[in-house]
């Protein structure tokens, strides 16, 4: 079952994360906390798997996830953002941007029905595009 993450706990893990695309340490989280509603999957009462969502006016956005280094690849993103999609995010589109390299999490969107609707060259300090993924409702 999903869970809203308030004090995000038990998230110290994405420093072990090795995923030349992801480059969010915990202190940057924290300090989105007010304007972003984290949420995750839980195993044996730790978060193995968690985003953020961003309620916008006319959409929703997801600026963050990941899911534990010991648990990719097990179906716990997939069911985590489906289970979101089909709950919180029912009423509006959702936006997301992704590092065109960023191969695992481009095919997890693809997956979730996410389409391309615009590109952002030289986007990321390493000088990749961003690739701007929208999903319907
Ligand atoms: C992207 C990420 C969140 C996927 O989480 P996950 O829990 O491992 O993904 P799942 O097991 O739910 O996989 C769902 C689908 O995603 C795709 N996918 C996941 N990992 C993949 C990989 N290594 N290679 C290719 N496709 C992959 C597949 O389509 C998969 O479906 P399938 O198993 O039926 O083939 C995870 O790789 C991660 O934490 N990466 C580092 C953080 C990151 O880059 N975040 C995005 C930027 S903020």
């Amino acid at each position: 079952m999903i869970q809203k993450l308030e004090q995000l706990d038990g998230l110290g893990w994405i420093e072990r994360l090795e995923s030349p695309h992801f480059h969010w340490n915990l202190s940057q989280l924290k300090d989105l906390s007010a304007s972003h509603d984290y949420w995750a999957l839980m195993d044996s009462g730790r978060p193995v798997a968690f985003t953020a969502l961003i309620r916008l006016p006319q959409a929703w956005e997801i600026p963050v996830l990941a899911t534990h280094p010991d648990h990719q690849g097990q179906g716990w993103m997939r069911k985590l953002l489906q289970q979101l999609f089909d709950t919180i995010c029912q009423d509006a589109e959702i936006w997301l941007e992704v590092h065109e390299a960023n191969a695992p999490a481009r095919a997890l969107y693809q997956a979730l029905g996410f389409i391309e609707v615009g590109r952002r060259p030289r986007y990321y300090s390493d000088g990749g595009t961003a690739v701007l993924l929208s999903r319907q409702p």
